[in-house]
């Protein structure tokens, strides 16, 4: 019974997202917008694109007449009822995403408005319903886990981030959505791949987000690192900006969750004067203990100790000394 429902709201959504589709060939100015930011006809039908029009109603209209209940409707969370009773659609004046489980269905949508600032948030998601938690879903996991060769899954804010590389070829993404990474989602990445880099966009806020997903994933079996973006790019911009290659060589530096630690440490510490080499010194044999071989730890070290001037060894011994977790 509880399968059956789902079930329609699994067709709900498909046909929503057909209904989205055809509104969007029909509505140049969101064609246009999508044109404008290197989106492709070929994307825009791979990731289903579409558009919600600014009709008050015209999908809750749509839906009736293809037999929907209004129990189904407002369970879907595509249609909402207000004060009055009267029903009206979550989504207006939006480009909207279809968010596709790894199993092809549809189970809710994230959408766009195509110029900021009047009404509304910028992007507005689904809400939890019986076949959607943010909690668990990746945005494209359905595309990238046909795309797996090397085990290596990057992983980036935002639906655009991961349409505008898949437009250079790059598909091996996911996104979380409008929510911060969790463990889940950290649970269903190992199941498929064996590394992921977080690359997140450049601000503070992507900055901050990075050390959350990190310290998430430090706690799986997956091999973890980070791309560190120019402060002003996500991984659209710096796509579009430097092309699939320049994106490329970017990942291939990307750095280690250690260098990154490192890397932040340094940041707080003036390494030319002698007090901050030795701050930077004991901060980074903190950072160290979590290293779990003694190869690891003996590489760091001598490259502490490159930067400190303190003896290899002696930093070494250090970390050895109290460490968290033993070989
Ligand atoms: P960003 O603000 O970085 O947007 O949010 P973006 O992905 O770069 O989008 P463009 O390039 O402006 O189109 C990253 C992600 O955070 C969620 C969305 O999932 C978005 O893709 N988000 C952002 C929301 O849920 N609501 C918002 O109002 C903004
Ligand atoms: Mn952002
Ligand atoms: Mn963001
Ligand atoms: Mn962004
Ligand atoms: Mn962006």
């Amino acid at each position: 019974q509880a399968y059956e429902k789902k079930k329609r709201l699994y067709e709900l959504h498909r046909q929503t997202a057909n209904y989205y589709y055809k509104i969007l060939k029909t509505t140049p100015s969101a064609r246009e917008y999508l044109s404008q930011r290197s989106i492709s006809q070929e994307t825009i039908r791979e990731f289903g694109l579409g558009y919600a029009s600014e009709d008050w109603s015209r999908l809750t209209d749509f839906l009736v007449t293809k037999g929907f209940t209004l129990t189904e409707m407002l369970d879907s969370g595509l249609v909402l009822a207000s004060e009055s009773k009267r029903h009206y659609d979550r989504f207006r004046d939006r480009i909207m995403f279809p968010i596709v489980n790894p199993r092809g269905q549809i189970v809710g949508f994230g959408g766009r408005l195509m110029t900021t600032g009047q009404n509304g948030p910028k992007y507005l998601n689904s809400p939890e319903t019986p076949i959607f938690s943010k909690s668990y879903e990746l945005y494209n996991l359905n595309h990238c886990k046909n795309f797996l060769d090397d085990g290596q899954i990057l992983i980036v804010e935002g639906y655009m981030d991961v349409i505008s590389l898949y437009e250079k070829g790059i598909k091996n993404t996911v996104a979380a959505l409008g929510t911060a990474f969790t463990p889940f989602h950290g649970k269903i990445l190992e199941r498929y791949a064996n590394e992921v880099i977080i690359a997140f966009d450049g601000d503070s806020a992507g900055k901050s987000a990075t050390e959350k997903a990190m310290n998430i994933l430090k706690k799986t079996s997956l091999n973890v690192k980070i791309l560190n973006l120019p402060s002003n790019e996500d991984p659209d911009s710096f796509v579009q900006k430097y092309g699939q290659q320049g994106f490329l060589d970017a990942v291939a530096k990307a750095l280690t969750i250690v260098e990154y630690e490192l890397g932040l440490l340094k940041k707080h510490n003036d390494l030319s004067q002698t007090d901050g080499r030795l701050r930077y010194g004991n901060e980074a044999i903190n950072v160290l203990k979590q290293l779990e071989t003694s190869l690891e730890v003996d590489y760091y070290s001598k490259m502490v100790a490159g930067e400190t001037g303190i003896n290899q060894e002696v930093i070494r011994r250090e970390v050895m000394r109290s460490k968290k977790r033993p070989d």
